[in-house]
């Protein structure tokens, strides 16, 4: 483990990883167990991949922990992760706190039942001055419904004159999103095995690298994200460029 930590290029590092937690539920039947089993299971997980990022020196690590999409699961299931989610923010808010983890979200937070609302504002507002690196959690998340909002002020901008629509650019769209401020992910990954984005981030993985790893959730372990670095690291970013003026410009 320690040997694939040290094959790290840190110079090199993603200054932002973007996470999609996937195969809670299939890990748990895998064991004979009902699937909030795999949820719990999952925040080691989590503890893990933050840790592992945190140490190495990457800045921003998002996570989705709860799609839009996920409204439509059994109630009982939605309710466990709902209080798994207060629960583990209320038990982590000193490690964040000792590590120097800021925590943020993303995602129509104000729809999430109060109670876990609450503790996500307790836990941003207790760890804002932390500086090594940024957690974001996106909650009641979708990319669809991310990107219809930032077309929605930048229309209501232009309709009180306040923005000229040809003075509307990428950055400025950058900054509707609710990332905003935030660099791009350079890295996805997702585990399960399952190779979709599932309306996760789409603007902003425009140029992200992906790594689809063939493990459940619960059992992704800090070994598991230096590897994807690695990979990461051993491929090539020409961003639409050839690889000779990529050689070129290093
Ligand atoms: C996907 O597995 C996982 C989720 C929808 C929830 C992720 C939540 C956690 C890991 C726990 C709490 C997290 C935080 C940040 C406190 P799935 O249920 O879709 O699995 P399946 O595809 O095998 O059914």
């Amino acid at each position: 483990m320690e040997d694939l930590k040290s094959k790290i290029d840190l110079k090199k590092l993603p200054k932002h990883i973007a996470v999609i937690m996937d195969g809670n539920g299939r890990w748990a039947k895998k064991h004979g167990q009902p699937r909030v089993f795999g949820h719990r299971n999952g925040v080691q997980s989590v503890r893990e991949a933050t840790e592992a990022a945190a140490e190495l020196g990457v800045e921003y690590m998002t996570l989705y922990a709860f799609s839009t999409e996920n409204w439509g699961r059994p109630k009982a299931e939605v309710n466990a992760l709902m209080t798994l989610l207060v629960q583990t923010i209320r038990k982590e808010i000193a490690t964040m706190n000792k590590n120097n983890i800021r925590l943020t979200a993303i995602g129509d937070l104000k729809q999430l039942p109060s109670k876990s609302y609450k503790a996500l504002l307790e836990g941003i507002e207790n760890t804002k001055n932390n500086t090594r690196m940024t957690l974001v959690l996106a909650l009641n998340y979708s990319a669809k419904w991310e990107i219809l909002n930032a077309v929605k002020s930048l229309a209501t901008e232009a309709v009180e004159g306040k923005i000229k629509p040809e003075e509307i650019t990428e950055a400025t769209f950058d900054d509707a999103l609710s990332t905003k401020g935030i660099p791009h992910p350079e890295l996805l990954i997702r585990t399960s095995g399952e190779q979709r984005i599932s309306n996760f981030l789409l603007w902003q993985i425009a140029y992200a690298e992906l790594a689809f790893l063939p493990i459940y959730w619960p059992e992704f372990r800090k070994q598991n994200l230096y590897q994807a670095i690695l990979d990461y690291q051993n491929r090539e970013r020409r961003f639409g460029k050839t690889s000779d003026q990529i050689i070129g410009s290093e």
